[in-house]
Parts: C-alpha cells; structure tokens; sequence
C-alpha cells in the first residue's frame, strides 16, 4: 500500500496460507495504530526521552509513548504516501522526508524496494540525507503463520540464533543491559506459550517478549525462524540483529474487526540497529553521515514442512 509503504497481505502459495496481519482498506490502515506492516521511521522503536546528541548538537524529539519517541515521532514514516513505481519482480517506494522533520536534522531520501526471489519476499532499504542525521527504518509486519488468524502466536515455535537480548528500563526504553537469551528460552527453539508464561522479570515488564536479540554470529544473515506443523519462516538481514515484538499491545477495537486483533494475535522481527544506542554506545548507533548511502536488506523466507 502506497500509505505507509505497508505490506497488508502475503499469501504462501503452496498452503494458500494468509501469514501477515493487515487490512486491505487504506480506510481502515489508517484508522489501526499497532503500525500493522507499516515501514516505520525516521529510527525504529524507542529513543529514550527523545533525546539525543549528534556532532555536538542535542535534539529533542516529538515524545509519543510514554516518557519516550516511538517509531519516529507522531507522524512517522507509517503515515506518509509514497511514490510507487512497478518493476517485473517487485515495486518501488519512496519518499522525502524534509530537514527537521519530527526533530530530526537533514533532508532525508528513502526507497523501500520490494522483491520476490521464489519463495522469499526482499527488502531492501535505502536511505541518504543532505545532513549527518539518525536513521534505522524497518517493516513493522506482524506475522501469524496458523490457518485461522483467530489462533493466537503460542503454538508456534521460536528458534534464535541470538545468545544475547537487550533489557528494558522500567518505562521500556532498551538499555545497555545484556542480558542471555538463554534466560527467556526455554529450549531453542522453544514454543511461544513457554516463553510467554516464563517469570523473567523482563517478560513481566514488556508483556512477554518486547527486546532487541543481538545476532551471535553477525556475518550469518539469519535472525529468526518461526514455525508452525507445516511452515516455517526465515528472518534474515544484514542487521546485527531484530526487536522481537510478540504483539502484547494489540488488541480488539470498536470500529476495526480482524481476527488478529487480540494480545499475542501476531508477531513482529523488527530489524534495525540496537534500539536507542545513540544514547548509551554511539558505536552501534544508526548514524547516517551527510550524502553517504546507507542501505539493509531484510529477507522473509518461507519453507513448507512435508507431511
Ligand atoms: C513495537 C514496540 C512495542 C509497541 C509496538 C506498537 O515495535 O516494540 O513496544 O510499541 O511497536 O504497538
């Protein structure tokens, strides 16, 4: 959709099998605010406070959630109309974002660039700006990979290649605290109901699993496997890694009605850089210097599993 560069639908052929969670009517994408398959931005998930320095200047960022920015402010890339343009295997979008847009610094270039590769959607993301500027957009896609979307994400199960995941401050800004996956994981892989009934003080924080999980081996592209009886998706980037968002905040609505739209109704593998390192490991941050090009290629894979 031309609204947010968002992905309503992907249909795995083979199983006739709807694996994403969105709607089909601008009306009612605009109307949802869980940023359903939306590319949001200027820089993914939070920013502590909104607050950040970059060569010597501090800027202050619109705060949209709680004490903090979200997704690039109120009116993120989610909400804006791209230009769309058609190519043989894929589509085209971008969009200008201008200097001081939502606080940040530079005129900003993006082009979202979907692709199918046999049964593999690419992502690749391109960005550059007139200004050294902050910039880590992702696809905010919530997958669930059951026949009925009415079937909560517990049944599946989550493999990562992650030893490491971030913790949460008690107001859920992602903080330099490493903690092991291995406290959270059950087993890897480990059914989703198990993790999400797990006692970890961080699950309790975020509702279940709401983190940034560091790749162990960063040159490998996988990030996550998700699995169901009879498919399985492949996350892969050229990311160090992906907030993994188990849907705790979705919900049902008055005026929208769509099965997934009930707490755990899909899950979300955010791919970006660690969240708000600007403010605690500048070395990890996604900082775009003026007039270089900064580009990432985010891959869903999907297998069938034969009976
Ligand atoms: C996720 C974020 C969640 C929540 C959600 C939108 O990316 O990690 O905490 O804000 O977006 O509802």
């Amino acid at each position: 959709m031309d609204y947010g560069a968002a992905l309503v639908s992907l249909v795995y052929k083979p199983l006739a099998r709807e694996c994403v969670c969105g709607f089909l009517t601008l009306e009612e994408m605009r109307q949802q605010s869980f940023y359903l398959g939306a590319l949001v931005g200027r820089v993914a998930n939070r920013i502590d406070q909104g607050r950040f320095s970059l060569n010597g200047t501090t800027y202050q960022l619109p705060i949209n959630n709680g004490p903090h920015h979200l997704h690039g402010g109120p009116q993120g890339f989610n909400q804006a109309y791209y230009e769309v343009f058609q190519e043989a295997d894929g589509l085209i979008y971008r969009h200008v974002s201008p200097h001081l847009d939502q606080g940040y610094p530079g005129k900003l270039s993006l082009e979202v660039h979907y692709h199918l590769d046999g049964p593999s959607l690419v992502i690749d993301l391109k960005a550059v700006s007139d200004q050294d500027t902050l910039c880590d957009p992702t696809l905010h896609t919530y997958f669930n990979l059951n026949p009925s979307h009415k079937d909560r994400i517990q049944n599946h199960q989550l493999t990562l290649p992650c030893q490491i995941f971030y913790g949460l401050s008690e107001s859920g800004c992602t903080e330099n605290k490493r903690l092991p996956s291995a406290e959270i994981m059950a087993s890897n892989p480990s059914k989703i109901d198990i993790i999400l009934k797990g006692d970890h003080p961080q699950l309790k924080l975020a509702k279940g699993i709401d983190h940034y999980f560091l790749k162990t081996e960063v040159d490998k592209p996988l990030v996550a496997r998700l699995s169901v009886s009879d498919l399985i998706l492949s996350v892969e980037s050229t990311h160090p890694g992906a907030h993994i968002y188990s849907g705790n905040y979705l919900e049902s609505s008055k005026i929208l009605h769509a099965d997934f739209l009930q707490e755990n109704g899909g899950i979300c593998f955010e791919t970006h850089h660690v969240p708000n390192s600007i403010n605690f490991d500048p070395s990890l941050a996604p900082i775009l210097k003026a007039n270089a090009s900064q580009t990432s290629q985010t891959v869903y894979r999907f297998e069938r599993v034969q009976p």
